[in-house]
């Protein structure tokens, strides 16, 4: 089947009440329209074209993907002038399938039904069946049984009203018998617009078969006209999402606490406590645990890793049987070897971390190399910016830092050096030896505390 598909994304989305055009809100993390380009995807079809008008430059750069025929609506007149504004770039042998910017969740298996059907020359739409039909043009059917016309809410009856069984808006019809009825179309009728739904009743009186195709899947077909919609949106992917991961063998804790925004591959046995927030490209290996209250951006995590409560990881590579946290954050650029232990309130950023090294207690640690087994003590501060440039610090193997050192880069800690707690280092320090910078300690016999004065 040579399959053209339309995505509407002109509109301007009023009811968002955003600067935003709506087609790029995100779900997932990712804009509606890329999650409705997924799919068009999927479907493969020859060629997409998106029609776009209300922040249209906004929208092309939001996704600079080539396979993407871009399509101005200068003015949105309406649903049927959209998709007759894209049929120019579409060649008249091909099946077209109209897709909307702002319904992200429709499935492929949900639309194979459509195109298939039009590619046998019918038209095709897809209904559902809704307990609250407001808002939604009404499907009207023929004494037989066949579909005769859509009705759209603000043009129908009373009795139209009545009707519970909608059109979703996906449509999928022979291209040139498309156009055909799209040049026809007028805009007589309440909003003043020409309605792709009106193509319905000219392809009956042209004797060319509907096809309406139910579905109750009415997640799939909901749209987002506010942030209301949107949230519920949201909260429908992340239950996907969780129950994919439930699938794939990840345990989690809470399935309705639990966000992806983006990609996960988790290894076996992986347990997720509530409230992770995973974004980007996210790698879990083998029985990674993660504590609840934890953020992971585009990070790959190994085997066995422990990750505690709080933490917000970014950027970062972690190596197997690492410790991190509670409270630890790791910015981009950082690379811990195996069997790290990182802890509470340590920043790390920029810095390699060799393999068994331990940084355990409140320091910050950036543009740093840090080697195999070393121990950073408490309070340890690498001084790596002057206030115009950032400067490397470099810490051999099997050094010891006692407590509340302050690093002033560039500077080089050389294999085996102990540094005395309380040191402000600034120069380099030699190999196996003790170093520390500090005042020495006196204490002053017989000195008396000061005492308060008597009042009056
Ligand atoms: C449309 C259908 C209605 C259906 C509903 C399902 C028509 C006339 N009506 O109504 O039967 O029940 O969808 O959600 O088609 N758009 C453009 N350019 C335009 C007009 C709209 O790109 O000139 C885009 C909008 O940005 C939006 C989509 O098309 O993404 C639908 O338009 P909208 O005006 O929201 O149609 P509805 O009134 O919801
Ligand atoms: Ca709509």
């Amino acid at each position: 089947m040579n399959l053209s598909i339309i995505i509407l994304a002109a509109g301007q989305g009023t009811r968002m009440n955003s600067a935003l055009p709506k087609v790029l809100h995100p779900l997932g993390g990712r804009p509606l329209l890329a999650h409705v380009l997924d799919t068009a995807r999927a479907l493969d079809g020859n060629d997409i074209h998106v029609v776009i008008g209300y922040g249209a430059e906004q929208v092309r750069a939001a996704l600079p993907d080539s396979d993407i025929h871009w399509v101005m609506q200068e003015q949105q007149l309406g649903t049927g002038h959209a998709v007759a504004q894209a049929m120019h770039g579409i060649a008249k042998e091909n099946t077209v399938l109209v897709m909307y910017g702002d319904i992200p969740l429709i499935g492929k298996e949900t639309l194979e039904p459509l195109c298939h059907s039009a590619s046998q020359g019918v038209v095709a739409l897809l209904s559902a069946e809704l307990d609250d039909p407001s808002g939604y043009g009404r499907i009207l059917h023929h004494a037989d049984g066949s579909i005769s016309d859509i009705v759209e809410e603000k043009d129908a009856t009373p009795k139209q009203r009545a009707i519970r069984e909608i059109n979703t808006g996906f449509l999928a019809a022979p291209a040139a018998r498309l156009r055909g009825w799209l040049d026809a179309l007028d805009n007589n009728n309440a909003q003043g617009e020409f309605y792709l739904t009106d193509v319905i009743a000219r392809a009956v009186t042209d004797g060319t078969s509907v096809r309406g195709i139910t579905t109750d899947n009415i997640t799939e077909v909901m749209g987002i006209n506010d942030r209301k919609q949107l949230a519920v949106q949201e909260r429908c992917y992340q239950q996907r999402q969780a129950e994919a991961c439930l699938q794939a063998g990840i345990t989690l804790i809470d399935p309705a606490r639990f966000d992806l925004r983006g990609r996960l591959d988790a290894g076996q046995d992986v347990v997720i406590d509530i409230n992770a927030v995973l974004e980007g490209q996210v790698m879990l290996g083998d029985r990674v645990t993660i504590g609840p209250n934890v953020t992971i951006r585009n990070s790959t995590v190994g085997a066995d890793v422990e990750i505690l409560a709080n933490c917000v990881i970014e950027g970062a590579v972690i190596g197997a049987g690492s410790r991190i946290g509670p409270f630890a954050r790791l910015r981009p650029d950082t690379t811990l070897a195996s069997a790290t232990h990182i802890g509470n309130f340590v920043e790390i950023k920029k810095s390699e971390v060799g393999e068994g090294s331990k940084i355990n207690h409140l320091s910050y640690v950036g543009d740093t190399t840090v080697g195999r087994g070393v121990n950073i003590g408490a309070g340890t501060i690498t001084c790596n910016y002057d206030g115009a440039n950032k400067h490397r610090t470099i810490i051999g193997d099997d050094v010891f830092i006692g407590s509340d050192t302050q690093l002033v880069a560039p500077v080089e800690v050389k294999e085996g050096a102990t540094i005395g707690a309380g040191s402000t280092i600034t120069r380099d320090v030699p190999a196996h030896e003790l170093t520390l910078s500090r005042a020495p300690q006196e204490t002053r016999s017989g000195w008396k505390r000061p005492v308060k004065k008597p009042k009056g």
